[in-house]
């Protein structure tokens, strides 16, 4: 069986996540959505909240689980049996990053990192842009799920009302 992980951060999920790994689903026999939990970065969902809207994203696809991992992807992978990473390449600007990460990876165990090109119309979309359009009112509705939407603008209400916003 032919195992993939897409992995993220995925704070939150959006349009151009949910491309890569319907695409991913259809290389791969299983696909595990892998959301890092690493306390490095300040978030604006839990890691629970952005596995429970990557578990609702997902749902249409048959052969795709989303868990949350910690500490290394390549430790995620060898506890899984999974050898392939799939990673969205949106612009050039995207390979320098990704490609010295895939290649610290392959160094670290027996992974592949394959490379797949973002949809045209979604090779402007991140999360922190959509956080931040959203912070300041903005409508980001036709670049994530509809659900993410709402939980998205109830997050930053909540963040206005106790003047983190
Ligand atoms: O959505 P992001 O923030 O680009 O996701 C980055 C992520 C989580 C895939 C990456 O930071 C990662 O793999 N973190 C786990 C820690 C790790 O393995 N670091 C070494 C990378 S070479």
């Amino acid at each position: 069986m032919r195992k993939a992980v897409c992995p993220g951060s995925f704070d939150p999920v959006t349009n151009g996540h949910i491309d890569i790994v319907e695409r991913a689903s259809r290389l791969f026999d299983e696909v595990v959505v892998a959301v890092g939990v690493n306390k490095s970065k300040s978030r604006l969902f839990t890691a629970e909240e952005r596995i429970a809207m990557l578990v609702e994203a997902c749902q249409p696809f048959a052969n795709v689980r989303v868990a949350g991992f910690s500490g290394l992807l390549t430790t995620f992978c060898a506890e899984n049996s999974i050898h392939a990473i799939v990673k969205g390449l949106r612009a050039v600007s995207d390979f320098d990053y990704e490609l010295q990460m895939a290649q610290m990876n392959a160094s670290l165990t027996d992974i592949e990192t394959v490379f797949v090109p973002t949809s045209p119309e979604y090779s402007f979309l991140a999360s922190s842009l959509v956080k931040e359009v959203a912070t300041f009112g903005g409508d980001v509705s036709g670049l994530i799920p509809g659900f993410v939407n709402e939980r998205l603008k109830a997050r930053v209400a909540e963040r206005v009302a106790g003047g983190q916003g």
